[in-house]
């Protein structure tokens, strides 16, 4: 039986609908949250996905504006730009786009940002709630696996999780919110000997490497949960072939635009898997969402008002 696809824009749109309720019941409480966004010089796909969150914040409700400092920003220009926006106080979140411009010291930049504010989860202090379980702000990408996997009632406490891909962004928050949920949870990583009998362990298969394709059907379990956080751009037309051939649906799309996004896991895997998130539709709605979440958790501890949950496991 093919795997049962995990509808990640359905999730995420269930998600903003509640964000946009919460947004509208403290709007009449006076409270407007607001998210700063800070994208430096022109990069395209940076450009892309800040346009998406902007509109994001129209759509459910939220202040946005956009900082655009020159490609030539240095790191003081930028911290000066972070310790402006810390101290407003009708901004709540804090978003800078990564990557910055190799002349910027992006651990500096990142550190600067008031913890309170931190909408990416990705300050030291956030960090170190996150895995002493103690309340903040929690990376979006990996938030939003959990989400998924929450609200499609998948059970996590008790079962072998395993993560594939170690970064600060997705793969070390991924482990730790598994840990937190009770899962038992081994990572790996590009020095993991024999990957694929390590991924065959797992209940749940989270693939956060950025390599097209890589885990195919011998990496997973018969009935396991794949979640593919991975988003790969591919021109290639052999490439192309060697995972889609025979899709006509994909060739068609392929033709017309000359790339398809493909994530980490290979679509033979649909055949093994029990449920699987597709790339596009999976994973990469619900990081958006996670910061429209983020944006008004960060806006209610900042007031010391109850903090929102999501669903519960
Ligand atoms: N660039 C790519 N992904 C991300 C993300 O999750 N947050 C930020 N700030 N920049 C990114």
């Amino acid at each position: 039986m093919p795997a049962t696809i995990l509808d990640g824009t359905r999730i995420a749109q269930e998600i903003r609908s509640e964000v946009a309720a919460e947004v509208k019941t403290m709007a009449a409480a006076g409270v407007r949250p607001g998210l700063a966004v800070v994208l430096v010089g022109h990069n395209p796909a940076s450009e892309i996905y800040v346009r998406g969150k902007v509109k994001a914040c129209q759509e459910v409700g939220l202040y946005s504006e956009q900082l655009t400092p020159p490609e030539s920003a240095t790191t003081a220009e930028l911290l000066a730009v972070i310790e402006d926006l810390n101290r407003r106080d009708d901004i709540d979140g804090i978003l800078v786009q990564l990557p910055l411009p190799a002349q910027v010291d992006a651990k500096k930049v990142l550190m600067a940002v008031d913890p309170a504010k931190d909408v990416d989860g990705f300050h030291p202090v956030n960090v170190g709630f996150l895995s002493t379980q103690r309340p903040g702000l929690v990376p979006c990408t990996p938030a939003g696996v959990l989400e998924i996997l929450k609200r499609s009632n998948i059970p996590i406490a008790g079962r072998e999780a395993v993560v594939v891909g170690r970064s600060d962004i997705v793969g070390k928050p991924a482990a730790m919110l598994l840990l937190n949920a009770n899962a038992t949870v081994t990572v790996c990583h590009s020095k993991t000997h024999d990957l694929p009998r390590v991924c065959r362990r797992a209940d749940i298969l989270v693939a956060a490497i950025g390599r097209a394709g890589m885990i195919t059907r011998d990496f997973v379990k018969p009935g396991a949960t794949v979640i593919d956080v991975g988003m790969n751009t591919v021109t290639d037309p052999a490439e192309f072939q060697r995972f889609f051939s025979g899709n006509s649906k994909r060739e068609e799309n392929f033709r017309k635009k000359g790339s398809t996004l493909i994530g980490d896991v290979h679509p033979e895997v649909a055949e093994i898997a029990g449920a699987l998130t597709p790339v596009p539709g999976g994973v990469g709605p619900l990081t958006i969402a996670m910061l429209m979440f983020n944006t008004v958790k960060a806006a209610k501890m900042r007031r010391g008002s109850r903090v929102p949950e999501l669903s519960r496991a």
